[in-house]
């Protein structure tokens, strides 16, 4: 194609920006992978770039406002310059699609989650027939055939795999089933191909991810098959997946931490909330019991394990009582890292014409628990002082001083390594914290001893 040669001669410069959850960065990445085949290199500046893509969240409020405000950004920094090709994609995008060619004319393209492989040719299209375009069809199996074929070049130690795609569980509050379209599980050797491939290219740790990974299903195989078959893929050192829903939280699952030695003892396992009042009129599809259940499971099968989770307060219908039990949830289990996030109409879901409560208790609601959350960050942190744990170092701090890494539990780790370490596991001393970071003395490489 013509279009497509010149297009790669011109120096072309793409400035990404990304909203939302690690999914979205995964998309981000790959859509990167792709509109370099069409001759487009990455900027960190706005000024440089000749196409701007936005990368959307739908999750909470004033989602697409977030987004009118961003271009409006974008259209000041280029005032006085040529204007960039406009790129909206993510879940906005497929939530609102033409509706936003037609608000915003200085949009020129919208394209959704399931059509990122038509990215190249949509933009080719648009210069070639000089027409605004939107790309919002549900096809997750045509995407991720062609992101099978252009690799992945992620060359970081951790990098993000998407196994996982959509949702059938249509909790009353979100609007992911509707943004990111039904469940799609990627073939299984496709995945175990790429995490081949990107510890090829330097990867040692692989975040599986799914907006329900833990209902992976290709044939046979689930979540459980998948973490042993990169379990044997040599340089990976870390396995980890997110985000996880209690009622696919299978045995065969649970039993993968008796016997996997690289999956990391940390469980994103959102909740939502500790009453089961609340977790019927959000249509959660588990009760507290069942979350105890894996709870107890888990820990007796890794007594090492530690939680996590998200809660949203304030749903329509929460009382005191029901509060109550959020808190007492938080204290039983004793969640580190959690998000808790006040609830959000939005439209088009069941809960979007529900009487909500009073913003005030919300507010106040959500101070206690991020509180009661932050304290156990902190007590957690406290446990690791004068002990040694193991770091996978992913590179210096932004000064070059000291390195930067994580620790099993995702905690972020700072300690006076150097480049030689980036991509080792590394024991730390940790001699500071605070309530986000560990601050420690590197003891001893213990590389070699990983398998
Ligand atoms: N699939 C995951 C699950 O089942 O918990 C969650 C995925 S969602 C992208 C991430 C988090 O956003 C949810 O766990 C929930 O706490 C929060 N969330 C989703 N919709 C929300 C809403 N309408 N208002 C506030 N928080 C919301
Ligand atoms: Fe949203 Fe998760 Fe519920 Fe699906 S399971 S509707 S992604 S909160
Ligand atoms: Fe946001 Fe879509 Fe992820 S709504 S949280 S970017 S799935």
């Amino acid at each position: 194609m013509g279009l497509r040669k010149n297009l790669s001669k011109m120096s072309q410069k793409i400035f990404i920006k990304t909203f939302g959850c690690q999914m979205n960065e995964y998309d981000s990445n790959r859509i990167y992978d792709s509109v370099k085949k069409i001759g487009y290199e990455k900027t960190d500046t706005y000024e440089d770039a000749n196409c701007y893509l936005l990368n959307t969240c739908h999750i909470r409020d004033k989602a697409k406002e977030k987004v009118y405000h961003e271009i409006g950004r974008v259209k000041k920094i280029f005032r006085s310059k040529k204007k960039p090709l406009v790129i909206i994609a993510g879940c906005v995008a497929q939530a609102e699609n033409q509706e936003m060619l037609t608000r915003e004319p200085y949009i020129d393209l919208v394209i959704g989650p399931q059509s990122y492989h038509k990215i190249n040719n949509t933009i080719l299209n648009h210069f070639q027939k000089k027409r605004k375009i939107e790309e919002t069809e549900f096809d997750a199996v045509s995407k991720f055939k062609y992101f099978n074929k252009i690799k992945n070049e992620a060359e970081k130690v951790s990098s993000f795999l998407t196994i996982q795609e959509g949702c059938d569980k249509f909790c009353h509050f979100c609007v992911v089933p509707y943004t990111r379209g039904p469940e799609y599980s990627r073939p299984f050797q496709q995945i175990v191909d790429e995490a081949k491939y990107l510890s090829q290219n330097g990867t040692k740790e692989i975040i599986l991810l799914g907006q329900n990974v833990n209902a992976y299903n290709d044939g046979k195989k689930r979540l459980s098959n998948l973490i042993m078959e990169i379990e044997k893929i040599k340089n990976i050192k870390r396995i980890r997946y997110t985000t996880s829903h209690p009622k696919d939280m299978t045995e065969d699952l649970i039993d993968v931490y008796k016997n996997s030695q690289k999956l990391m003892p940390l469980v994103h396992l959102p909740v939502q909330s500790g009453s089961d009042k609340i977790l019927k009129l959000m249509n959660r599809k588990h009760t507290i019991k069942d979350y105890l259940y894996i709870y107890e499971k888990l820990k007796k099968t890794r007594s090492k394990i530690e939680f996590s989770s998200d809660f949203i307060i304030g749903y329509p219908g929460e009382q005191d009582e029901d509060f109550k039990n959020t808190l007492s949830l938080i204290e039983k289990i004793n969640f580190i890292n959690s998000y808790s996030f006040i609830f959000s109409a939005r439209p088009g879901t069941v809960a979007f014409g529900l009487k909500s409560i009073d913003k005030k208790i919300s507010m106040q609601r959500l101070e206690k628990i991020q509180n009661k959350l932050y304290e156990n960050q902190i007590n957690r942190n406290k446990l690791f002082k004068d002990q040694i744990i193991e770091v996978l170092v992913e590179n210096l701090t932004d000064d070059k001083s000291q390195t930067f890494g994580r620790s099993e539990y995702m905690t972020s780790v700072v300690f006076n390594g150097n480049k030689k370490h980036i991509g080792k596991i590394v024991s730390v001393k940790i001699k500071k914290f605070n309530r986000t970071t560990l601050f420690g003395e590197i003891v001893e490489d213990l590389d070699k001893k990983v398998a």
